[in-house]
């Protein structure tokens, strides 16, 4: 009886043992520490995924703004902002572009949301994506053009 009693608890913290160690995975991070962190420098979000996430924050903004739903335009602009800080930091080479971006065209769309005025938030808007493309053509990428979206890309209520 405790013979079997004993093969069960065993059989049971092996099963266990084996749950836990699927969940966890097999380890992918190898080597020294020294390429470990070059391991995980490498996968850090580099500036196509802070752009398609650009892309989608200002799609986002854009509606709400038109819909009125002014808190939605802030916090896409905010998450926007920080994912810019995100590419500051893995792709320094935009940095001061991305700095410039903020503070001539960001801060002005940011001032038109806080006034809640669609109208100046059109005009802000428009003239950050000209600094978008801009950006986008010295860089050399002049066909990656940003224009005004005519169609949202999130499924969320647009309207207060
Ligand atoms: C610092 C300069 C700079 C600014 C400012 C900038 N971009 Fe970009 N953008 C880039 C670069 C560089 C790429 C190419 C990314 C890469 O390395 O793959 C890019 C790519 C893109 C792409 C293509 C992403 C893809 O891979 O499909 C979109 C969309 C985009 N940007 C949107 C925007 C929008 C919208 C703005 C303005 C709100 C903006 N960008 C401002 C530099 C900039």
């Amino acid at each position: 009886m405790v013979r079997k009693l004993l093969a069960a608890v065993v059989a049971a913290g092996f099963t266990l043992g084996m749950a836990s160690l699927a969940l966890a995975g097999p380890h992918w991070l190898k080597g020294t520490t020294q390429q470990k962190f070059k391991k995980l420098e490498d996968i850090q979000e580099a500036m196509g995924s802070v752009m398609m996430e650009f892309n989608q924050r200002m799609t986002t903004m854009y509606f709400a703004a038109k819909g009125g739903n002014w808190g939605l335009a802030a916090y896409q602009l905010d998450e926007a902002q920080e994912i810019a800080e995100v590419g500051e930091m893995t792709r320094p080479q935009f940095a001061a572009d991305l700095k410039v971006l903020k503070s001539a065209n960001l801060s002005k769309v940011d001032e038109a949301i806080k006034l809640k005025s669609f109208d100046k938030f059109k005009g802000a808007f428009d003239d950050m994506v000209v600094a978008c493309n801009n950006c986008h053509a010295a860089h050399g990428y002049p066909f990656i053009q940003y224009i005004r979206p005519n169609k949202p890309v999130e499924a969320l209520k647009y309207t207060p």
